[in-house]
């Protein structure tokens, strides 16, 4: 029998889970971003429909690599920036997001931190080619620093991994010679 205790999900949580709302690939948004996150290294994509002339968000999808409580987090971050502008959803914050799922367990915040920070990645990609408003600050934000570009995480991925081979293979020869 297996000793794993459950994560304590709300059913909300598990809903979306099971039935994510906007997932999938979009042809040709306007804006996406790729990001994974720093603390568990999964990644997940962002796509935004955009009307050019309102700045609305008309259509957003994601896919997901995460866990549950990521794919719920993302799931509901599409249904909360669909249909607001471009500032309005840059305030989305991952608070909001955990309050909108009825709170996420504390070791999960960092699962609805990678989906705010994806969707930050993709609305400040699509000013790459445009003039940036005063409401995008010139630097990262915390949350989008927690949500690194894909060839940064592989690169902090893979200095742990050398990191943990190195100290198994001290501790083999520790015990070799011991
Ligand atoms: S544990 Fe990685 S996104 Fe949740």
């Amino acid at each position: 029998m297996s000793s794993r205790i459950p994560l304590a999900y709300n059913p909300k949580v598990l809903e979306l889970f099971r039935n994510p709302k906007n997932l999938g690939k979009m042809e040709n948004p306007d804006a996406e971003a790729v990001a994974g996150s720093l603390a568990c290294g999964d990644m997940i994509a962002v796509y935004l429909r955009i009307d050019g002339k309102t700045q609305t968000i008309t259509g957003a999808m994601f896919e997901s690599y995460g866990c549950a409580a990521n794919i719920a987090a993302s799931s509901i971050m599409t249904v909360m920036a669909k249909d607001k502008t471009l500032k309005e959803a840059w305030k989305i914050s991952w608070k909001n997001i955990s309050d909108e799922l009825g709170t996420l367990p504390t070791i999960k915040a960092h699962c609805g931190i990678l989906a705010v920070g994806a969707l930050r990645r993709a609305i400040r990609n699509y000013f790459k080619d445009r003039e940036r408003p005063a409401w995008i600050p010139e630097g990262p934000t915390a949350d989008e620093r927690h949500a690194v570009e894909e060839e940064r995480l592989l690169e902090v991925l893979s200095k742990r991994a050398k990191r943990i081979e190195g100290e198994l293979a001290k501790e083999e020869e520790e015990e070799k010679t011991g």
